[in-house]
């Protein structure tokens, strides 16, 4: 049994497997319905349970679609219909789940509570997502990066905005598949700086660059996110959006990078504030393919947790 936790505590091997997983299956699904099952069914009797304490589009749809398409059943909970948002122990809840379901994926907002979870239950358990990291979106990522410019080894990216959890992830991917990030933004916004000498410790080059325009020289793939996280307070907003401005992704930034440069945001976006549309709709924007990728990455996410 594989918990998907995070991708720094998922070995290299591990990783590039699911990835090509994840290539195979999308291949293998070209030109058909979105409803129709995959040719084999690794999880046909299975059943996984959803759990988002937070709000969701992709992961929700996408996870669902996935396990249908593997051929498993999902029951999709919130965090406060159960009575984990009354009280109960996440301990408690996970020993009671493992006896209902083959597999949990939970987004919620501390990664204690994620990693409780995974200590108590006796099924697989799946990061969708946690104030801290999100791993499956930076699975989907990487995928996206290889199917349209090949290996991301040794290429560089350049994160705009906001060290928040997305871009936590891709500096585990990056010390992890071999990769360079350097961070652009304002110092109260950084990475934090156990994720970064982690990167380093791997041999990754991690730069912490304030100028935007002297960031991007030279990357291979521009990435950003909302100024303002699900678990930040709205009050926040008008100092991030200050904080922030001079770190948009428009098309004088992308401009300076390399002329194949690719272009990522996780979903959902303000448009016009972290990015604007003329990029994410431009030539250079892959965002779409992201959100379809997370679907083919999480199906591979799944069948390693369930040794399928
Ligand atoms: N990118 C992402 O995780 O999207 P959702 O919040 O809609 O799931």
């Amino acid at each position: 049994m594989n918990h998907f936790l995070d991708i720094h505590t998922t070995a290299p091997d591990d990783l590039r497997a699911m990835l090509d997983m994840a290539r195979q299956m999308k291949d293998a699904r070209n030109g058909l319905p979105k409803g129709t099952l995959d040719a084999d069914q690794p999880l046909k009797g299975q059943m996984v349970a959803l759990i988002f304490e937070k709000p969701s589009t992709r992961t929700r749809v996408s996870f669902d679609v996935g396990v249908r398409q593997l051929g498993g059943q999902t029951m999709v909970l919130s965090g406060s219909d159960m009575q984990l948002g009354h009280g109960e122990t996440i301990a408690d809840t996970a020993r009671v789940l493992s006896r209902y379901v083959d597999l949990i994926m939970i987004r919620t907002f501390e990664e204690e509570t994620l990693l409780e979870m995974a200590e108590y239950a006796s099924v697989p358990v799946i990061n969708g997502l946690t104030n801290r990291t999100h791993p499956c979106q930076i699975m989907a990522d990487i995928m996206t990066y290889e199917e349209h410019r090949g290996p991301i080894k040794g290429k560089k990216v350049v994160w705009s905005g906001d060290g928040n959890n997305v871009c936590a992830s891709f500096l585990h991917a990056a010390g992890q598949l071999g990769f360079d990030v350097t961070f652009t933004g304002p110092k109260q916004l950084d990475p934090e700086a156990e994720w970064i000498e982690l990167a380093r410790s791997k041999g990754s080059n991690i730069e912490i660059e304030r100028d935007p325009v002297k960031a991007v020289q030279g990357a291979d793939l521009i990435v950003t996110d909302t100024w303002v996280s699900m678990h930040d307070p709205e009050s926040a907003k008008e100092r991030r959006h200050n904080q922030l401005r001079g770190y948009q992704v428009n098309e004088a930034l992308m401009a300076q990078a390399k002329p194949d440069a690719l272009f990522m945001h996780c979903l959902p976006a303000h448009r016009n504030d972290e990015a604007t549309s003329a990029v994410m709709d431009g030539p250079h924007s892959v965002i779409f393919d992201e959100a379809e990728n997370r679907l083919h990455a999480q199906k591979a996410v799944m069948r390693w947790c369930l040794g399928k």
